[in-house]
């Protein structure tokens, strides 16, 4: 069996918690490096994941390591370019954590470089490994939609803002708020059921109320807290955002908040063609209505780990080199919606997308 030599650079939260559970179960893989800025962090990763052979905190030098083939570019998202860039260059594949990076223009410009140096750059756009996400894609190639006309969706929180006043809320270093964080996930899976519809205009208002004044800002818990700065940091990246979309498809509208003052937690997809719906609970399974007959359908499926998925495809990928859908071309649409999304809300008016 060929075994492929990774390194993971960034031994964070979706580090932890998504990949390195989902190489613990691939056996064609070693895991050679982990590399983190803080050492401690990737020492207890390697104490936790002990078929880690080394950690490191200056990722060039896990790039000069011949042996290496492919890198997880796992750092915030300020870091996804430099590094997957450097990685490119010293002629690694690449796998790259959502949003590719923090702007459209830049999002094409490591498309370009992985081109050019004949490498497989994959985007963690994960949910295309969902299987909810590959059934709903099934129906609508099927037509059991008929004619979708419109796709409705929800990301709202009553309290989630992620460490407020550190990378996540510095738009610098994010390159925006729930929209990127978020938002990422559900218009790439919802163009990717579309079958990459082509965008026509969008309009676009994003907000930042609820933590305005960072220390008035009240909650429970914070994710990420431990990257919080309330008294020093910066907070200037949208809670809560609404628009419109048109694409040759179907139209799609949206609300997402990371914090607003209802108490819901609101996490769904409403797909409506006119010879049937579904609703899919985001993370979890979807229902669909038969127009013809009113029948409720809920299928029976097993949902399977969407990290390991999409590393079994990622892996693929680099071996045949065949483009895996997760490939970053077929996801930089989504990173132009993003851009144009942002610059309708910030110019106050609606924008035409070229083609
Ligand atoms: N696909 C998903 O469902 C999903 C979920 C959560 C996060 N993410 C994405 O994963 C990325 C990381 O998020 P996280 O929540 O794990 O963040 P995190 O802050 O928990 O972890 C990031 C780690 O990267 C390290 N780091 C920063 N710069 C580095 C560098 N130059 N070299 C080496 N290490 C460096 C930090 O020290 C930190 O330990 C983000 O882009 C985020 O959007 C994706």
């Amino acid at each position: 069996m060929k075994t492929t030599v990774l390194a993971v650079i960034g031994c964070g939260r979706i580090a932890r918690n998504a990949h390195l559970p989902a190489f613990s179960r691939m056996k064609d893989i070693r895991v050679k490096w982990a590399c983190d800025i803080i050492p401690e962090k990737a020492e207890k990763l390697k104490e936790d994941f002990p078929f880690i052979e080394n950690t490191e905190t200056d990722y060039h030098k896990v790039l000069s390591d011949k042996e290496v083939e492919a890198v997880y570019v796992l750092t915030p998202n300020y870091a996804h370019y430099t590094i997957t860039m450097d990685a490119l260059k010293a002629g690694k594949h690449v796998f790259c954590e959502k949003p590719i990076t923090v702007n459209y223009d830049l999002s094409c410009a490591m498309a370009k470089e992985a081109e050019a140096r004949k490498k497989m750059l994959n985007i963690g756009v994960c949910n295309r490994y969902n299987r909810s996400i590959e059934l709903l894609k099934q129906y609508a190639e099927e037509g059991r939609f008929g004619q979708l006309y419109h796709v409705y969706c929800s990301f709202r929180s009553f309290r989630s803002i992620p460490g407020l006043g550190g990378a996540f809320t510095t738009k610098s270093q994010s390159g925006g708020g729930v929209l990127i964080d978020w938002g990422v996930h559900f218009f790439d899976l919802i163009l990717y059921i579309l079958g990459n519809a082509k965008l026509k205009n969008v309009t676009c208002d994003a907000y930042s109320e609820t933590a305005k004044n960072m220390q008035d800002y009240k909650y429970y818990g914070m994710w990420a807290e431990d990257t919080k700065d309330i008294e020093n940091g910066t907070n200037d990246v949208e809670d809560f955002i609404t628009g419109y979309i048109r694409t040759d498809r179907a139209s799609i509208s949206f609300n997402g908040a990371w914090a607003q003052n209802v108490d819901r937690q609101e996490m769904y997809i409403d797909f409506l063609g006119d010879k049937g719906g579904a609703r899919l609970d985001y993370g979890g399974k979807f229902t669909f209505w038969d127009a013809k007959t009113l029948e409720r359908i809920e299928p029976d499926y097993e949902i399977t780990d969407m990290y390991q998925n999409e590393s079994v495809g990622f892996i693929r990928s680099i071996r045949t080199m065949e483009k895996d859908r997760n490939n970053i071309e077929n996801v930089l649409q989504t990173a132009k919606l993003l851009d144009v999304l942002y610059q309708s809300s910030r110019e106050h008016k609606e924008i035409l997308v070229e083609s």
